[in-house]
């Protein structure tokens, strides 16, 4: 009888689809920045598995390229020392015989050891490679499964997704990954909010006028075409990063920092959004986004949108919240703004025309990291002129030389630590599909309620994108984080 093998003396990261592009620009930058901050565990490997003929050397060559392209500083010796983490095993995701090979190549892990499987393959695996992981003896114990969006394309494939992904782990076994939580900027709104004692007072209804989060890019949709034009926007952005921003700023205190305390508020306030109005959603498309490759010559794929909706509970009760995000716009620009009440009165004899700004609060996810107070000022030497300016943070000024980490480094320490505080949990999927569904579905069905405009390139998007905020009396708000003054 052969000996039974030694446990490992340290956790396995296995990394199933390694041989794709966010294996090369995201994960083993994280990784690597993580190890050259010792920040990793003792005796950690990483293994890829994918079905190219490469081995341990073709692997970490390829992976060396990524580090230095996307990985910030890098140092020969360092990347030597973490190249010897690194392997490759040669398989096929829809072979079961590969999974038994790889259980047995990677041999038995430690009791107190952890096995993390990330998904890095393209989403119509994720239930395959669950089946095989759970057939190989590879789902019980420890190890954890990190999940890359998107998680289904509806509310009826994700439950579909969800029950499979079920059948061979435990929910606490489940890390799905949002990349925008793990965001430094997007972790500090929960500190903004209770490590403060300043801002808690008036985040609510009595005194906020509305609320506003835009995510712009201005890459277009490239060489994605053919996964984009059957995605969209709504798929894309709003149903993970948008609606997790929501929850950040809207959630209730949690009672503790415990994951599920966390989730538990991310998840209700989503499940407190009103369903949203047709009326109040707007839809559009750039121009020449039709000609993109792997684009339909007639898509009605909408590359912009923008949306009021409403929370109902005591905090938000009547406080629109407007969210926008699209393609081909002027800048790149992920930023939340809440928006204050105007003073109840006004003392000030104020010329003709001549009104306040109210306050706003700029929370700038990025670029310019940092969180902006805008409020009124006299100006000196006039008798009542008023003119606003900015109390600012800066990360780069409070912390100078600090380099932001990719979220991907954080979420990828808090999945080896067991912390799953900044991942998605299946409720709160489910809830976003719920909010979005119906506007995907309402779209195709009646699409005079809300139809698709044209945007040229390099524009804020449509016309309509300012109406449904000029119906209130608002207006986006501009003049921070990378938005150009207004
Ligand atoms: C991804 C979307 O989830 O997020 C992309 O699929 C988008 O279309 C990207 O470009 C934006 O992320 P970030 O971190 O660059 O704002």
């Amino acid at each position: 009888m052969p000996a039974a093998r030694e446990p490992n003396d340290g956790p396995t990261i296995v990394i199933f689809g390694a041989s794709g592009d966010l294996t090369r620009r995201k994960l083993i930058p994280a990784l690597y920045n993580n190890f050259r901050k010792k920040r990793l565990p003792a005796g950690l490997r990483i293994v890829g598995f994918a079905r190219r003929d490469w081995d341990d050397h073709t692997f970490r060559d390829w992976l060396q390229g990524g580090v230095q392209e996307h990985g910030g500083t890098f140092s020969a010796d360092t990347w030597a020392d973490f190249a010897a983490t690194l392997g490759y095993f040669r398989g096929d995701l829809e072979d079961a015989g590969d999974y038994r090979r790889l259980c047995h190549h990677l041999g038995p892990e430690g009791a107190e050891n952890c096995r993390l499987l990330y998904l890095a393959t393209s989403p119509e695996l994720y239930g395959p490679a669950c089946d095989h992981l759970a057939a190989a003896g590879m789902a019980d114990g420890g190890c954890r499964i990190i999940i890359e969006k998107p998680f289904g394309r509806d509310l009826f494939s994700a439950m579909a997704l969800s029950e499979r992904v079920h059948a061979a782990f435990r929910e606490e076994q489940v890390y799905r990954i949002d990349h925008y939580l793990g965001k430094e900027t997007a972790q500090n709104i929960l500190f903004l909010r209770f490590a403060n004692t300043l801002f808690e007072p008036v985040w609510n209804r009595r005194y906020v006028a509305n609320v506003q989060i835009t995510v712009a890019e201005k890459v277009d949709i490239g060489e994605r075409g053919s996964y984009y034009d059957k995605a969209g926007v709504l798929r894309d952005m709003f149903q993970n990063h948008l609606l997790q921003l929501l929850a950040l700023v809207a959630m209730e205190a949690p009672a503790s920092l415990a994951a599920d305390a966390i989730r538990n508020e991310r998840v209700k306030v989503l499940g407190n959004v009103r369903p949203i109005a047709l009326a109040d959603t707007v839809r559009g498309q750039y121009s020449g986004y039709r000609r993109a490759k792997g684009v339909a010559a007639d898509s009605t794929t909408a590359t912009l949108a923008a949306m009021k909706l409403y929370i109902d509970n005591w905090r938000w009760q009547g406080v629109p919240f407007y969210l926008r995000s699209g393609k081909a716009m002027p800048a790149k620009s992920s930023v939340v703004i809440v928006e204050f009440q105007p003073p109840p009165d006004v003392i000030f004899h104020l010329g003709r025309n001549q009104g306040f700004t109210p306050n706003y609060l700029s929370i700038c996810i990025q670029p310019d990291e940092g969180i902006q107070m805008r409020f009124e000022t006299k100006v000196p030497d006039t008798v009542a002129e008023s003119r606003s300016v900015n109390m600012s943070h800066s990360y780069l000024e409070a912390f100078p030389g600090v380099v932001l980490p990719d979220a991907y480094e954080r979420l990828l320490l808090d999945a080896l630590k067991g912390d799953a505080s900044l991942f998605a949990r299946n409720d709160g999927i489910e809830a976003a599909w719920r909010l979005i569904d119906p506007i995907i579905s309402g779209w195709e069905k009646t699409p005079q309620i809300s139809p698709l405009h044209e945007y040229p390139k390099m524009s804020w998007g449509p016309p309509a994108a300012d109406a449904l905020l000029a119906r209130e009396g608002h207006s986006w708000r501009m003049g921070c984080c990378g938005l150009p003054c207004s």
